[in-house]
């Protein structure tokens, strides 16, 4: 069923907002309890399309998945799991091909389709192509469905010739029960990637070095079961700062990890924004100074998150100056700029990677349609900051990756109505 956001225009928020689990994490904790026969725990999972998609895909195998309460989950992928992936949920969601390592580990064979996600990109899997071969599997390519099979896991020193986030998390995976020690060169630093090692490692894994540009993970036999809670989502965190700011609203974020966004912070001090950070909230001020235009680029943590890109640039064209947005990492990520300009924006792409603009602008309310889940709330902000009502279509991008959002957002004072549109 189609669904759309109706929301008012000229908002201000007022209240607290408490921060779910994170997305990307749970993403990669629900596909490792394939690493193990034991049961696993898995808390502060937050209830978004894309989870409740990949814990369906484990059932569809054959683990026994009981949901304890909201957010908290028990899986145990025994003896009546099969390497039998389901090729449209597969195909649904980037964070599949998570399963691919733990599959091939456990069967030594799987075939699945390529992974879908967000149209932000090509979204290759080359890299993953190129590190399970060395790993010794015999992979064939069959339009866009790939066959793979291998005796037994070998450990690589494998150097990523571009750092890649779920291309890291698939090698400490497949390492895990690998033959030998696998060395990561290059590796993704992100704070999930820190706490899916830690996860494992609590299971009996081997892995050191998570967070940092190199990571050893030496093979063992078995892993034991493991207990995880889901970190706060610092992309909602993220969110929910711009937010503040871009409504001028006195807005507080609860159980969140500030520490976890340092760049953006950075960025919002030097605009003039003013804020207060405790080690696990912030509190959004409003101001009557106008803030200043900002330059961002943008890069793998700690750098500034690309998933935050779309929100940040609705903010920065608020803000009085000349603004660049550089999108470093993906080639698609920057065409929702149009839906901006239907808004009244006066936004010039450059290139696929850079938009600059003259701030400030003022925003109409007009019907535009979400391209993935991160632009999609960014123009629920840019609704909210519009002379008028807008109507956002494609809600179930953003159901994607914010739990319960309009509800959420009312809680705080924000005019939203989700609508069915047929
Ligand atoms: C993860 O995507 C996240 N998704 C993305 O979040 C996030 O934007 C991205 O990391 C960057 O931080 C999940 O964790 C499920 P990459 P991922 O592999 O792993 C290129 C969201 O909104 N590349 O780090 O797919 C790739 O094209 C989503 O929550 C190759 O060239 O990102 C991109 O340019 C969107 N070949 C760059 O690397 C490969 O084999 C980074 O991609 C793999 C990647």
């Amino acid at each position: 069923m189609q669904e759309k956001f109706i929301i008012k225009g000229k908002q201000k928020l007022d209240g607290t907002l408490s921060v779910s689990g994170t997305k990307n994490e749970a993403l990669k904790v629900i596909p490792a309890c394939l690493l193990t026969q034991e049961k696993c725990v898995a808390k502060n999972i937050p209830d978004i399309v894309d989870v409740r998609a990949m814990l369906d895909i484990l059932k569809d195998i054959g683990a026994d998945v009981k949901k304890i309460e909201d957010h908290h989950f028990e899986i145990t992928c025994g003896k009546s799991i099969t390497n039998k992936l389901p090729e449209a949920k597969v195909a649904a969601q980037r964070a599949s091909i998570m399963l691919v390592g733990p599959l091939l580990a456990r069967f030594g064979e799987v075939s699945f389709p390529h992974p879908g996600g967000c149209v932000i990109g090509k979204r290759p899997i080359d890299l993953f192509l190129e590190f399970y071969k060395q790993m010794g599997v015999s992979i064939a390519v069959h339009d866009s469905h790939y066959q793979m099979s291998v005796d037994k896991l070998q450990g690589i020193d494998y150097i990523f010739p571009r750092v890649s986030v779920t291309g890291t998390e698939s090698l400490i995976l497949a390492g895990c029960l690998a033959e030998g020690e696998t060395i990561i060169r290059n590796a993704a630093m992100e704070p999930e990637i820190e706490a899916l090692a830690e996860i494992l490692n609590d299971a009996g894994a081997k892995i050191i070095g998570a967070g940092t540009p190199t990571i050893s993970i030496k093979g063992v036999a078995k892993l034991n079961g493991f207990n995880a809670v889901m970190l706060p989502d610092r992309i909602e965190c993220g969110t929910f700062a711009i937010m503040g700011v871009a409504t001028n609203s006195h807005l507080k974020i609860e159980n969140c990890r500030p520490d976890h966004l340092g760049i953006l912070w950075s960025h919002l001090e030097k605009m003039g924004a003013k804020f207060k950070l405790s080690e696990d909230s912030v509190e959004i001020l409003p101001t009557d100074k106008p803030l200043k235009a900002q330059d961002i680029h943008t890069h793998e943590y700690p750098g500034f998150v690309t998933d935050l890109q779309a929100p940040f640039t609705v903010l920065l064209t608020q803000t009085t100056g000349m603004s660049l947005v550089h999108e470093t990492i993906y080639e698609g990520r920057l065409f929702y700029v149009d839906a901006l300009n239907t808004m009244g924006g006066k936004i010039i792409m450059c290139d696929p990677h850079r938009v600059v603009f003259d701030g400030p602008m003022h925003l109409y309310g007009r019907k535009v349609v979400s391209p993935d889940i991160r632009a999609g709330i960014a123009l629920v902000i840019a609704a909210m900051i519009a002379e008028g009502d807008s109507e956002i279509s494609n809600v179930h991008l953003i159901d994607r990756g914010y739990e319960n959002i309009e509800e959420r957002l009312k809680a705080v004072g924000a005019e939203i109505e989700r609508v069915s549109i047929c």
